[in-house]
């Protein structure tokens, strides 16, 4: 039945109050990507259309971070039946299937929900399961005969026998979009909390003797984080599967545990990655690239055969051509370092071109800011910068000209011509022996 439509609604009125922050829970980070934004881009992978976000009143930057994806405002916080209720204008005329996913449970993988999707056959809901073992706090799976599920007992709610059901409610759930809200409307809030409960959809349906069932998937993809503890093992356990990937994909990782990847980093083959390397969102690195330890790298393109690092940074904007070399302590910003180009020690290349071949002696400082306004630098290709220059844009270095060591560059430099703009030099031989001989002198005196 995976030919049916599909329409998405992710709960995320939740008030997070335990994480502590100014922030609203589902935007706090995983892997670099808001909880949401990981939820909704499954939901996406999934066709799903539309997505509808549910949200409490005031949580205006939730539904700017989801746009252009609508949401739904739950006036109160009712319970997840309430919630899923609240989405009922939204999805009017809607008769495929309706998947509820929540907005703090990042890590729910496409491929469950697509082979949950794929068992479906005629019944009115189906829940992903998960085997928890022990005293859980999850509402317990209680089967009927020939594995149909007959309800849902949340925890607190449980009898002693019922709470040693080790299949438990993930909170994913998909339904028959023609029922749902019929099944919603007959749902009461007689239970430990007060609350409209979701999970009570299933002994309604059952009453009316539709079929529920239960399809499984790994309890790891169920987390939901409540806390900054829960939201670090989300990130590790989000760090884990990127590692893996990347590995799967033809990278060497020395030590997969010290590289943190983004969501979204993109990795070629044969890439080395050395260890203690952090890779911020929106970074392409091409075969053959060689990241040493220590680096930093975020919004930035690395093109094959280049070497980066020790602890180089390359900030938004960064794009390194083919077997170029930024060394250690190169910062690099909204900059284009072209192929073969050099900038190997202790630098800030911002607001830049740099030609082919280019060498950037070390400690050059390109002035990209006056306080106001940014400026370019451009060098041309195959130039040469002496160490400790300061290239005070916007100016332009032609292509093969050089700089003087030490010089400040306020002025465009013609192709192939040497700039040397410093104080020039002036020796007094014997002067320091002189010095010393006076000052020895009258030491002496007192
Ligand atoms: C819920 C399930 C439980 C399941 C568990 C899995 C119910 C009644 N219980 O319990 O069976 O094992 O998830 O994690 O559904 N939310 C709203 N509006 C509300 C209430 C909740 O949007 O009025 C959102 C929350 O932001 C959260 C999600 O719904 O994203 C789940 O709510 P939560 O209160 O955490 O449910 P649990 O008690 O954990
Ligand atoms: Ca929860």
């Amino acid at each position: 039945m995976t030919d049916r439509p599909l329409a998405a609604i992710v709960l995320a009125a939740g008030k997070g109050t335990r994480m502590r922050s100014a922030t609203p829970k589902v935007l706090h980070k995983v892997a670099g990507r808001s909880m949401i934004g990981h939820v909704i881009a499954v939901a996406e992978a999934l066709g799903a259309d539309p997505i509808v976000i549910v949200v409490a009143p005031g949580m205006d930057d939730v539904a700017r971070a989801v746009a252009p994806h609508p949401v739904a405002i739950q006036g109160e916080q009712r319970g997840t039946g309430d919630a899923v209720k609240s989405a009922q204008e939204s999805l009017a005329g809607f008769t495929g299937d309706v998947l509820i996913l929540y907005g703090d449970s990042p890590l729910i993988q496409p491929a469950t929900l697509a082979a949950m999707r794929h068992a479906r056959g005629g019944e009115a809901v189906t829940v992903l399961g998960i085997r928890v073992p022990g005293n859980s706090p999850y509402g317990r799976l209680v089967l009927g005969a020939e594995g149909t599920l007959d309800r849902i007992v949340e925890a607190l709610d449980a009898t002693e026998d019922e709470r040693r059901i080790d299949l438990c409610n993930s909170g994913v759930m998909l339904i028959d979009g023609a029922r749902i809200f019929g099944l919603l409307d007959r749902i009461g809030n007689n239970n430990a909390k007060g609350e409209y409960y979701l999970t009570d959809v299933v002994a309604v349906a059952r009453a009316e003797g539709l079929v529920c069932r239960v399809a499984e998937a790994p309890a790891e993809e169920a987390l939901g984080v409540n806390s900054r503890a829960e939201l670090a093992q989300a990130e590790a356990a989000m760090q884990a599967r990127l590692r893996q990937a990347a590995m799967a994909g033809g990278a060497t990782l020395i030590d997969p545990f010290s590289v943190w990847f983004s969501f979204d980093t993109v990795l070629g083959r044969d890439v080395t990655v050395e260890p203690n390397v952090v890779f911020g969102p929106g970074v392409t690195i091409a075969d053959d690239v060689h990241i040493r330890a220590f680096s930093h790298i975020e919004q930035a393109i690395v093109e094959s055969g280049a070497v980066i690092g020790p602890y180089a940074r390359l900030r938004p904007g960064a794009s390194i051509g083919q077997g170029a070399h930024i060394g250690n302590f190169v910062e690099i910003k909204n900059a284009r370092i072209d192929d073969g180009a050099k900038a190997n020690h202790l630098s800030y290349i911002g607001d830049a071109d740099v030609g082919a071949g280019a060498n950037i002696g070390a400690g050059t400082i390109t002035c990209n800011y006056d306080g106001f306004n940014k400026s370019r630098t451009r060098i041309g290709a195959g130039a040469f910068i002496g160490s400790d220059t300061t290239l005070v844009a916007p100016v332009t270095v032609g292509a093969g000209a050089f700089t003087g060591a030490g010089s400040t560059i306020t002025a465009d430099i013609p192709d192939d011509a040497l700039s040397v703009a410093r104080g020039r030099q002036v020796t007094k031989p014997g002067w320091a022996a002189a010095f010393r001989a006076e000052h020895g002198a009258a030491k002496k005196k007192d």
